[in-house]
């Protein structure tokens, strides 16, 4: 089955409503009417609506970097899928190891909110990946298989291809350490034989990502890789031009 490539980039806590305007005013003649890859930028909350308006028309989406999975409530701090679906974002991207790590997000709040973002109809990107010690201690696949199956446990089978999974070593997230393309691909085909155990039809349509240190210069090499569809891209997606450079690796 062919899947379209899907890269999406990570903007962090990076750009004001000015430099993310400037961003996507760069990025349209470079990437606008692509249509052979899906195009994400995962984007500050303070900056979703000015980049949904500047981007409206164009194949890019737009997806928020974090939700809570209630409905409403006292959670001082957080925002609800109602109100990311009223600024018409496309999806979510949850799961980054960064808020796993300095913000405590878990397994079991990612398994509510995965079908939460289903349910209100926006696409979820759930990351997952093992750190250098887990890699280094034969852990990876234990660890990746929590992370997936637990985050997709409560999506429906007829759901899953819905999801985007991101597979991200920690060990090659801004640091210029890039997996190779054996780890790369054997990895995601592994992350595919999970979603395989639930539905075989949903392993073949999901796309499964792959993040960590991706460049104009390694994304066609990476995205050329069987199970690899697509990439989620921190640093080198700050400038339009090297991330034009990769979606172009994804035409490749
Ligand atoms: P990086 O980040 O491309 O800067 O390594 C990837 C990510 O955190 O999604």
């Amino acid at each position: 089955m062919s899947r379209t490539p899907f890269v999406a980039g990570n903007w962090k806590m990076h750009k004001t409503v000015a430099e993310a305007e400037e961003f996507i005013t760069a990025l349209l003649p470079l990437a606008g009417a692509v249509d052979d890859v899906q195009i994400g930028v995962c984007v500050p909350f303070t900056a979703i609506q000015a980049v949904v308006d500047s981007t409206r028309g164009s194949s890019i989406e737009v997806y928020a970097q974090n939700v809570h999975e209630a409905e409403k409530g006292a959670y001082t701090g957080e925002i609800s899928l109602a109100m990311l679906d009223e600024l018409e974002v496309h999806g979510v991207v949850v799961g980054h190891s960064e808020r796993r790590q300095y913000f405590n997000e878990t397994d079991a709040a990612l398994r509510a909110k995965v079908p939460a973002i289903l349910a209100a109809g926006l696409t979820p990107i759930l990351c997952c990946g093992e750190s250098d010690a887990q890699r280094e201690g034969n852990e990876t696949e234990a660890v990746l298989r929590t992370q997936v199956v637990e985050g997709l446990a409560d999506v429906a089978d007829e759901d899953l291809a819905k999801v985007t999974i991101a597979y991200e070593p920690i060990w090659a997230i801004g640091t210029g350490k890039v997996a190779t393309p054996e780890q790369a691909q054997e990895t995601c085909k592994y992350v595919r034989s999970l979603v395989a155990e639930r539905s075989q039809e949903a392993a073949e349509a999901i796309r499964i990502q792959y993040g960590g240190s991706v460049k104009p210069g390694n994304a066609a090499e990476l995205l050329s890789l069987p199970d690899v569809d697509g990439a989620l891209v921190g640093g080198a997606a700050l400038e339009a031009d090297s991330f034009a450079g990769i979606i172009e690796g994804a035409r490749a």
